[in-house]
């Protein structure tokens, strides 16, 4: 009913708007009156977790994407190599694992049976287990030796969002948290990116603030037969989720690319309107907003038409963008939490201009739970 939906026309843009506050429940209680990083249902030592050499993510559909950010902010802040694959391809090729792997299992549901088959075979091997869940009991933690839950609350649209962004912080957490454990960053760097963290609510807020512009430009979209999105670094998930998000919902034939492999086959997909849209890394001392900006350039110049997403105060970006939508300033690690929006706003919109059933997409279900 509407009363469930708050006043939304689908549980899917309800639960885009309640990002704020699912970010901040995910981010409640993690710091004790020191200001140390604590986890409650980590259960693993920190003996435990100094011993791991290697960590390997698992996960299918949006979760896999929150895996690849995890994998650049846990090398960065821990240095501890990380790979991440898909449950389904784990599972069948053999992987090396030993007591001092950590498999790190990301799924929203807890039920996803991939994920669940990857997980026991870990276990075999002894392989320590850590599930990031917004479950509670559900499958995929009771099997394992570690859990830190999501606080996004039921998450009731097929297409996951603010299960994402939850997943999203619960990666970051563990992995101040791995760095906390191995002295390998100070303290107060630590504390710096939770409170970084901690801004990030309001941050979203804003950006929900600009939703009829998004919907706007879905408007000017609905005979579009093919989008492109373009990322690099944490950008390029935020890229892929961005096309998952049209093809799960509005059936539309979308693709997300790495920015610096455009030249590597992508760049022959441009065509005159092609509607590009480019998730610009913040500004900063690295070539990354160097690097975008010359991507974009390269696909404007044969004719696509460019939807920038770029942060406050970035001029140079201007020229580029046919349209621009405005991200609040946030370091290139955390720019995901923020440029992930509105990409679903724009999913959403497009999808319910189409006539498509957004909560329930055809052909899909909330939880694979057969293989
Ligand atoms: C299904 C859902 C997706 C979800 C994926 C993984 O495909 O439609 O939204 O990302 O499963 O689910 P999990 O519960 O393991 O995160």
């Amino acid at each position: 009913s509407s009363a469930e939906k708050e006043g939304h026309d689908w549980f899917m843009r309800k639960e885009i708007f309640e990002q704020p506050r699912a970010v901040a429940d995910s981010l409640l209680g993690r710091r004790t009156a020191t200001g140390q990083l604590q986890l409650d249902e980590m259960r693993l030592s920190d003996q435990e977790l100094r011993d791991i050499d290697k960590i390997i993510i698992i996960a299918a559909g949006t979760s896999f994407y929150a895996g690849m950010v995890a994998k650049y902010a846990i090398e960065h802040w821990t240095r501890i190599p990380v790979e991440v694959e898909l449950s389904s391809e784990f599972r069948y090729r053999d992987p090396i694992l030993d007591y001092s792997t950590l498999v790190v299992a990301i799924s929203q549901s807890g039920e996803t049976a991939d994920t669940l088959q990857a997980i026991r075979h870990a276990r075999t091997q002894r392989s320590k287990v850590l599930a990031i869940c917004n479950t509670n009991g559900s499958t995929i933690p009771r099997e394992s030796d570690a859990v830190i839950y999501t606080h996004a609350g039921p998450e009731i649209g097929v297409a996951s969002t603010k299960g994402f962004l939850t997943q999203l912080v619960a990666c970051y957490l563990l992995a101040l948290y791995l760095a906390q454990v191995k002295g390998t960053r100070f303290g107060d760097e630590i504390t710096e990116v939770v409170t970084q963290l901690e801004a990030i609510p309001a941050q979203i807020e804003s950006v929900l603030d600009g939703a009829d512009s998004v919907y706007a430009l879905a408007r000017s979209h609905a005979s579009a037969r093919s989008v492109l999105f373009l990322g690099r670094h944490a950008g390029y998930p935020v890229a892929l989720e961005g096309a998952l998000k049209l093809k799960e919902i509005a059936y539309l034939h979308a693709e997300g690319f790495a920015a610096g492999e455009l030249k590597h086959g992508p760049i022959a997909l441009i065509e005159p309107g092609i509607p590009v849209f480019c998730v610009v890394p913040p500004q900063g001392r690295d070539q990354l907003h160097d690097k975008m900006l010359s991507g974009i350039q390269e696909v404007r110049a044969r004719g696509a038409r460019t939807i920038c997403l770029a942060e406050e105060g970035d001029e140079r970006i201007e020229p580029y963008a046919d349209h621009l939508i405005r991200l609040p300033r946030v370091p290139v690690l955390l720019q995901p939490l923020v440029a992930v929006v509105p990409l679903q706003l724009f999913a959403c919109e497009l999808a319910s201009l189409l006539g498509h059933d957004v909560d329930q997409p055809r052909n899909l279900a909330k939880s694979v739970t057969v293989e």
